[in-house]
């Protein structure tokens, strides 16, 4: 979808299919809609009386514009509370309107912002997230449908947004069209099959980010078992397909600058292994290389708008099989850091294709800290649902960094315990420790419990994202599907707090 800005004088003669103008709780319409009531005999001034109106953020109305406008629709969106209008309600003032728009076959809209009083942000941001929001929300992953009905396919082609003063709100949001780069990759990645996306394929495409300056190199098997990863190897081992090891560079900051490090999981598919999942809606777990999904897309952000920092990404791509050389429950490996694991279930695997990938990290690259991302556990679905990840850590600043960055960006986390208790649930009878805890209780926090063995004093956070990672339904700025979570949470994290 194309998005454009114009100046309020120039859009009033646009010929687009869809005229937006916003209106707030008190329902009052702004000067130039006021303007065009008048002419329209005060046809807007009704819709806002008639039917549910109320002004809600998310709400819409129709209109028929007078013989004036060359818009063959006006649709009034509701804002809400002005005071309420942060970055992240902008952002989903915008994209809520796109669905409207594809309902009524609209090719090309304008969204008006004007006679918004009591905005917290300057109007050019405010354009920005709104456009930002409207582009967040038009991502479509339709590459495999060969014959889909006109009718079903979005009409949206063209999204203006007018403000006065419309070529301020161009650089912030080019800023933000870096960021949506990469998420929309993100969202691709997660969205494939695993018939072609497989820890070879991922890599491969882990590695077109040289294209915009990012340092990728790819380790295999060989160079893997070189470096005594035993964790991660022992998970792949049932598959026909080669683990990988991806590691990233983006090197913005200044030379011999501690970096910044960001590890994924990337599970092409779990089957469970040996200890294989039932049939019923296995399908999902295509989507288990989520957290390495996450990692590529944010170095894709970070890279795409030359952030100033360095940071390294890395993530361990393997795929969970069944099969004739496929590790078995009682198997005993030895990881990179030479602590040994008894794999009690070969479906706890993500962590232990972290404990390489984590210990790898830390040690060659010694960060300023750690955040590791992994849809690790169906237990954090159960304690928080779909709406917000679980973040478990060792630092408290770090933690409140990305609560707070998880408000302002609206991608949220919640917080939840580490401790002694939790951390003795993985000790094993014949190894160091073993890979899933002696009963179910607390499963999340065993798994993360498990990787706090793998990173010693560096500064960690782990987000189990099994409930972001994917939507079963549409919401503002996220049609369904792979959402992209966390790309734009870290990206602001990185921003706000780490660079320059
Ligand atoms: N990939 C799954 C976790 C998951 C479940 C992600 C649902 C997304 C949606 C993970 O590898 C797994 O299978 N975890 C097990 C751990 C158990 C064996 C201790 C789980 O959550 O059941
Ligand atoms: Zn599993
Ligand atoms: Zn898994």
């Amino acid at each position: 979808m194309k998005i454009t800005f114009t100046d309020i004088s120039a859009a009033k003669n646009k010929s687009d299919d869809v005229m937006i103008f916003a209106v707030g709780e008190d329902k009052k319409l702004s000067p130039l809609a006021a303007a065009l009531d008048k002419q329209a005999g005060g046809a807007l001034g009704k819709a806002l009386k008639s039917g549910k109106f109320t002004g809600k953020r998310g709400q819409v109305a129709r209109v028929t514009p007078p013989s004036s406008v060359k818009a063959e629709r006006i649709m009034l969106a509701g804002i809400g509370d002005v005071k309420k209008l942060d970055l992240a309600a902008l952002e989903n003032l915008g994209g809520a309107v796109v669905p409207h728009l594809n309902t009524v076959g609209a090719k090309s809209a304008t969204f008006m912002v004007e006679g918004i009083k009591g905005l917290a942000v300057s109007l050019p941001e405010a354009a920005a997230r709104i456009a930002h929001g409207a582009y967040l929300r038009s991502y479509r992953f339709d590459k495999y449908h060969t014959k889909m009905p006109a009718d079903e396919k979005p009409t949206l082609q063209h999204f203006t947004v007018a403000l006065a003063g419309a070529k301020a709100a161009e650089k912030p949001f080019a800023e933000l069209q870096k960021i949506a780069d990469g998420v929309f990759f993100t969202r691709d990645l997660v969205s494939e099959p695993a018939n072609i996306i497989n820890p070879e394929t991922l890599a491969k495409e882990a590695l077109k980010l040289k294209a915009l300056g990012v340092e990728v190199e790819v380790l295999g098997e060989k160079e893997m078992a070189k470096l005594g990863m035993g964790a991660l190897l022992g998970v792949g081992q049932g598959s026909a397909k080669e683990s990988q090891l991806v590691v990233m560079r983006w090197n913005g900051g200044g030379k011999g600058k501690q970096p910044l490090a960001f590890v994924g999981k990337g599970v092409t598919f779990d089957t469970g292994g040996i200890s294989i999942k039932p049939a019923n809606g296995m399908e999902e777990m295509k989507w288990d290389m989520g957290g390495a999904g996450v990692v590529i897309g944010l170095m894709k952000a970070l890279a795409g708008r030359k952030a100033k920092v360095n940071v390294v990404g890395v993530a361990g791509l393997v795929e969970n099989m069944p099969g004739g050389n496929a590790q078995r429950p009682g198997d005993v490996v030895t990881s990179m850091s030479g602590q040994t694991i008894e794999v009690l279930n070969t479906d706890a695997e993500g962590r232990l294709v972290l404990a390489d990938a984590l210990w790898y990290t830390q040690k060659n690259f010694k960060p300023k800290f750690i955040v590791d991302l992994a849809t690790l556990t169906g237990a954090i679905i159960v304690a928080l649902g779909t709406s917000r990840a679980g973040l478990f850590g060792n630092d408290d600043k770090l933690a409140e960094q990305l609560f707070k960055t998880g408000q302002k960006t609206g991608e949220e986390v919640w917080r939840l315990p580490l401790g002694d208790v939790y951390d003795k649930q993985i000790n094993s009878d014949i190894a160091d420790m073993q890979n899933i805890g002696k009963d179910r209780e607390a499963g999340s926090i065993t798994a993360a419990q498990f990787l706090q063995r793998f990173v010693n004093n560096t500064p960690w956070v782990h987000l189990d994202i099994a409930g972001v990672a994917w939507s079963k339904k549409d919401t503002d700025i996220v049609p369904k599907g792979g959402t992209g979570w966390g790309v734009r949470l870290l990206n602001e994290l990185v921003s706000e707090y780490y660079e320059g």
